[in-house]
């Protein structure tokens, strides 16, 4: 059979992996494939920087274009990151009747649905399990997998970057932004760090596994976000002494009223498999009517971690050339006419336990004020400690555990706390799950 020509557009850290990757192990992937796949073309924006991989026998450009125009070429792989000119590229390598394989969840959680709509009517594939949790196969596993269930719910540890700064400030006391620089040397960090540190990045993979969780269309912008900039060693110190480890998680779960899609720092019981997935690991638990919870687990960012991924989908996609469009595995898991429009729930509307932190003053009757608040909100206290005043200090930290609440009546009771006299500063809240 005819070798499967590849043209790549990005040649850093995720396309310099795949060529090492494709290139190394050629002779197990022809075997999978069925068919040789050759590297025929690559661009980068700077032909004479170093690169992690050898581009002999490649017809190097810096012009993308060239890349997707070439009427050779039977698959583009979208390595660059970015939505423009990443969205144009891919637009135009689907009109010229390219396979694409990206890596690019902004992309495709931002205009996944005007590209499979594109991909469609082109008769061609769009492959991205690159795009959420790196090497973790975690979209074929839902897609695929889990397609005779319903799924009720999912979490996961979605940002390498960021589980990887939480975790070296917990285990080894080490600065935020330190850390952070090691993660960018390390090729883990999105070309601006503030997706991976602020939720944006996750929130862009909660898209897309949410939509091929419930079958709703990509829909970012009523993702709730929260990064991780605000977690203090502290919090980490009172999580552990209550039983909890503190994870950036991204939960989509069904509800009678609608979905959450939610992003933000959570506190998870200690003793769950996902609350010791520790570094660059990203680990998503999914809970499935029929399977129960399954759990995925692996390097989150990485080059070959995520090469592994990339590679898989152009295993797939060659597989796939020759079989009718038709009856190609759908994009987003269902067929395009069963993708339907479901209510996504506001912030106010999540349930979920809390974790509170407050500054008090030290004197009788304080609690007393806050406990009435919470009560007057329906909100049952689950734990609470009430740490010694530091010397010196007429101030003390008080640390309280709740039961599920609607998340409307957590944002009133703060206020009311954190207007009483006997309360200095803001309270400091992270969402809380069992994930039982
Ligand atoms: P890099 O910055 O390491 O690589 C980007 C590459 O694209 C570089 O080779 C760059 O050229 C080239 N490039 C960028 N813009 C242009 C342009 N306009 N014309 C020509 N070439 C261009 O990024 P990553 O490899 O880290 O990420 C790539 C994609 O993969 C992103 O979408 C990212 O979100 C995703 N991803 C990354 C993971 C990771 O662990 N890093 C994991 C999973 C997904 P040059 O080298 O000359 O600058
Ligand atoms: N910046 C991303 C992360 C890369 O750290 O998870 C993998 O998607």
């Amino acid at each position: 059979m005819k070798p499967v020509k590849i043209g790549i557009l990005g040649l850093g850290t995720v396309g310099g992996g795949t060529v090492n990757v494709l290139q190394r192990n050629a002779a197990v992937i022809r075997g999978r494939a069925g068919r040789d796949i050759i590297i025929t073309r690559a661009c980068a924006k700077d032909l004479t920087r170093q690169r992690i991989c050898d581009t002999q026998g490649i017809q190097l450009t810096t012009d993308p274009f060239e890349v997707v125009n070439d009427p050779d070429i039977d698959i583009i792989l979208e390595l660059m990151g970015g939505q423009s000119p990443a969205k144009e590229l891919v637009l135009q390598a689907i009109a010229n009747g390219k396979h694409v394989v990206t890596a690019n969840k902004a992309l495709i959680a931002l205009h996944g649905n005007e590209i499979f709509k594109k991909a469609s009517e082109c008769g061609v594939t769009v492959a991205f399990e690159a795009a959420v949790a790196g090497g973790v196969p975690i979209i074929k596993a839902i897609r695929e997998g889990l397609s005779g269930n319903q799924i009720e719910w999912l979490a996961g540890i979605i940002n390498g970057t960021g589980n990887f700064i939480l975790t070296e400030m917990r285990d080894k006391g080490r600065d935020f932004s330190d850390v952070l620089a090691e993660a960018q040397a390390l090729g883990y960090a999105e070309a601006d760090p503030t997706f991976d540190v602020e939720g944006i990045d996750a929130g862009h993979k909660l898209t897309i596994l949410a939509s091929i969780a419930f079958g709703i269309p990509l829909q970012f912008d009523k993702v709730y976000t929260e990064g991780i900039t605000g977690i203090t060693r502290d919090d980490v110190e009172y999580a552990e002494e209550l039983g909890y480890r503190i994870k950036h998680l991204g939960i989509a779960r069904k509800t009678a009223v609608g979905i959450e899609l939610r992003v933000h720092p959570t506190l998870i019981p200690e003793r769950r498999l996902i609350a010791n997935v520790d570094g660059v690991k990203n680990a998503v638990l999914v809970y499935g009517d029929a399977v129960g919870p399954t759990l995925y687990y692996g390097a989150g960012a990485g080059a070959e971690p995520t090469a592994s991924a990339v590679v898989a989908d152009i295993v797939d996609v060659v597989r796939a050339l020759t079989s009718d469009p038709e009856n190609r595995v759908p994009h987003l898991a269902f067929q395009p006419n069963a993708i339907v429009e479901q209510p996504i729930l506001s912030a106010e509307q999540f349930t979920t336990a809390y974790y509170l932190r407050l500054t008090a003053e030290d004197k009788p009757g304080v609690l007393a004020e806050v406990t009435k608040i919470l009560a007057e909100h329906n909100i049952s206290i689950e734990a609470i400690i009430q740490k010694e005043p530091q010397l010196g200090f007429t101030t003390l930290p008080v640390i309280m555990l709740t039961q599920k609440t609607l998340e409307k009546e957590m944002n009133a009771a703060i206020a009311e706390i954190e207007a009483l006299s006997s309360i200095t500063g803001k309270v400091s809240r992270i969402r809380l799950e069992t994930l039982g």
